[in-house]
């Protein structure tokens, strides 16, 4: 009985590890209606937008015509492209949102920074939680979530006989959790 407590405590730690890193919403900046691309309007993209801690961006956009560089609010405001902190140029560029803060993104492509494309995201801790349940059948572990308002305390979260959890998380689909604990 322990053993299978201490060995559940040890699958809900690895799904918690799992739905902090490894999921989240994507937004593809621009989209719907727009992408990465000179006619978009970022400022009101991004203004309809909440950014939480595990989310990430997807830049869509030709590579022939555009890139993405990440830099400091400075050179943002600037559009100074000399000392880009990161620089992407697939074409489909994901980028993570691991941390609180504001993370600031322009075109390094001729003047395209100076002609709008620039996106500037804020980043919140995460807001929103799940409630999973965690369950065995024949030896098979299941993790059935739901979303759900924050708990009080999610550090807190009680791990009890019947195996429920509260997790700190943001969006994020079963499936990765289901491979992580098979
Ligand atoms: C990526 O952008 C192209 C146009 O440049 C568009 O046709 C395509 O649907 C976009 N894909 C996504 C996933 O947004
Ligand atoms: C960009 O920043 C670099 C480093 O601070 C500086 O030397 C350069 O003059 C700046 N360029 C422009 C166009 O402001
Ligand atoms: C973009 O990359 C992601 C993985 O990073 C992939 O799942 C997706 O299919 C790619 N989209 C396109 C349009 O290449």
């Amino acid at each position: 009985m322990v053993a299978r407590a201490l060995s559940v405590v040890v699958a809900v730690a690895a799904a918690a590890a799992v739905i902090r890193t490894a999921l989240g919403a994507s937004y593809t900046v621009g989209a719907p209606s727009g992408s990465w691309d000179l006619q978009s309007n970022y400022i009101q993209w991004a203004s309809n937008m909440e950014f939480s801690v595990g989310d990430h961006l997807v830049f869509n956009y030709s590579r022939v015509a555009h890139n993405v560089l990440e830099v400091s609010k400075a050179d943002y405001d600037s559009c100074n492209i000399s000392r880009p902190i990161a620089t992407f140029q697939t074409g489909n560029d994901t980028v993570q949102l691991a941390a609180v803060g504001s993370r600031y993104f322009v075109c390094g492509v001729s003047s395209h920074c100076a002609a709008g494309m620039k996106v500037a995201v804020q980043v919140q801790a995460a807001d929103t939680a799940r409630q999973c349940r965690f369950s065995r059948r024949g030896g098979r572990q299941r993790v059935r979530c739901a979303d759900q308002a924050p708990p009080a305390t999610a550090s807190s979260a009680a791990i009890s006989a019947g195996v429920e959890s509260l997790m700190g998380a943001t969006l994020g689909s079963i499936a990765v959790v289901l491979m992580a604990l098979y």
